[in-house]
This record gives C-alpha cells, structure tokens and sequence, in this order.
C-alpha cells in the first residue's frame, strides 16, 4: 500500500458551532480546504449536527472522540460514528487488542464493504512522561517503548495508524510499515508560541522525522490571518521538497 498524502489538520477547538463557522468563514474563497479535526469540546457542545454541516462544507474531517471501552460498546459506538461523513476516527490503543478489533468491525458494519473512514490508536498521551507511567500508571519501561508496542498492537488489530509526537514517527514506520499512518500533534514553526505544548518540532522537522498528518492548532487558529498561516505550514510541511 502506498504512503498517505500529507496533510496539515486543523483542530477546530472551539466551544460552540458559532466560533467554529467563523473561524471556518475565512477560508472561503481563499481555494483552501482544509482537513478539520473535531475533537469532544465541539462535538459535545454541537453533537453530530456539526460534523455533516463542516463536511458540507467540502472539508474532510478527523473526529477525535478517543473512544474507549469494553468491546461491544466501542464496537456499537463506532457503528453509529460510521454513519457520519467522516474520513478519520479514533480509539485509545490502551483499550486493548480485542477492543480495537471490534471497534474496526463496527466502523466497517456503516461502510457496506465500502471504503471506511481511517481508524487510528491513541496510544499513551503526551500528558504522561517516564515518571508517570512508571509511578501513577504502574506501568514498566519507557513511554517510547509503551508507545511502540501499543502501536504494534494497533497494527495486529487492524487499525490503519497511531497519534504520536513527531519523535516517535520513525521507529513507528520501522516497527509497523510505511504505510502505517503517523498523526503528530506539537508542531510549531519556531517564531511561534509554544502554549502549553512543552516540546515541540517545527513542521520540516516533523516532515524529516516520518509524520504523515501533522495537527497545528493555535499557530493557525490564533494568527492575525489564518489562511497565511496555514499556506506557510503546508508549503514546510506538504509541498516542501
Ligand atoms: O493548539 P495546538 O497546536 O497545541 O493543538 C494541538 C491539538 O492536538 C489539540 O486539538 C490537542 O487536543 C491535540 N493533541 C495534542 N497532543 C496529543 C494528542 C492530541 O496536542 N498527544
């Protein structure tokens, strides 16, 4: 299987529809369209109303709702999520083989053998370190070790990819193919604000280091004008050779 385009994804992190639109409203003839991720802050406030009325919009869509639960409810909550016009969805790799499985069976049960959005593992979250997982979680080794073996079993259950930070993008495709999707939050051109992402690459780091997808939040969602913004990330990141 060949290698995924890349792409930039904005994460519409917005508490209502209305703040959503608008920041939505400026890229109208601009003749860029670009991939939205809505994550639980939106969908909660909106419900599923806001992911057909953005996809109506031309946009393609990352819902990242991190399901995680006992397999048939994962399963049962994927195949009411395949029901929306969605291109990429995603659980937590912690929610174990059998979980995952199940969660691809329900996502395929709304595709009628068609093409189904991309499922994609959360593995461990960038909130936790080393100490964290080894004192709080109980939890042996390292968070990179943890991470590429949750990938591996993402892999074994079927799932077409994993969010990891940008570090981690390579041993990913070395353990799992290069054609296994690599989604990386944290991406800053250096001028930027680092906000509360402690460590961050710039997006031809990320490019270098093996991400397929790169998410850019506040860079783009803040700047004065977001469209510029978000041409200079695509120009490092998608067109750059
Ligand atoms: O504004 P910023 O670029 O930091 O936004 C990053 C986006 O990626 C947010 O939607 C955040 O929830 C998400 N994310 C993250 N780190 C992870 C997983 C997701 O920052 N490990």
């Amino acid at each position: 299987m060949p290698r995924i385009p890349r792409e930039v994804i904005i994460p519409l992190d917005f508490p209502d529809k209305a703040g959503a639109l608008r920041f939505l409203d400026r890229f109208e003839g601009s003749g860029e369209r670009p991939y939205a991720k809505i994550g639980m802050e939106l969908f909660y406030a909106e419900g599923p109303s806001i992911v057909s009325e953005i996809a109506a919009r031309g946009l393609k869509i990352f819902l990242d709702l991190k399901v995680c639960d006992i397999p048939n409810t994962a399963k049962g909550a994927m195949a009411s999520l395949s029901r929306l016009p969605i291109d990429i969805v995603n659980c937590h790799a912690l929610g174990g083989l059998e979980m995952m499985r199940w969660a691809r069976e329900g996502l395929e049960s709304g595709s009628g053998g068609g093409k189904r959005p991309l499922l994609i593992g959360v593995t461990i979250l960038t909130s936790i370190d080393d100490k964290r997982l080894n004192e709080e979680l109980g939890m042996n080794g390292s968070v990179n070790a943890a991470v590429i073996r949750l990938a591996r079993l993402a892999k074994e259950a079927g799932l077409d990819g994993v969010v990891c930070a940008p570090g981690e993008a390579g041993h990913i495709h070395q353990a799992c193919g290069e054609e296994f999707v690599t989604v990386t939050p944290g991406v800053r051109f250096p001028d930027a604000e680092k906000g509360d992402q402690a460590r961050s690459v710039g997006p031809d780091d990320a490019r270098r280091l093996g991400s397929d997808m790169i998410v850019v939040g506040r860079p783009i969602t803040r700047a004065a004008d977001p469209v510029e913004a978000y041409r200079r990330y695509r120009g490092a990141f998608v067109t750059a050779s």
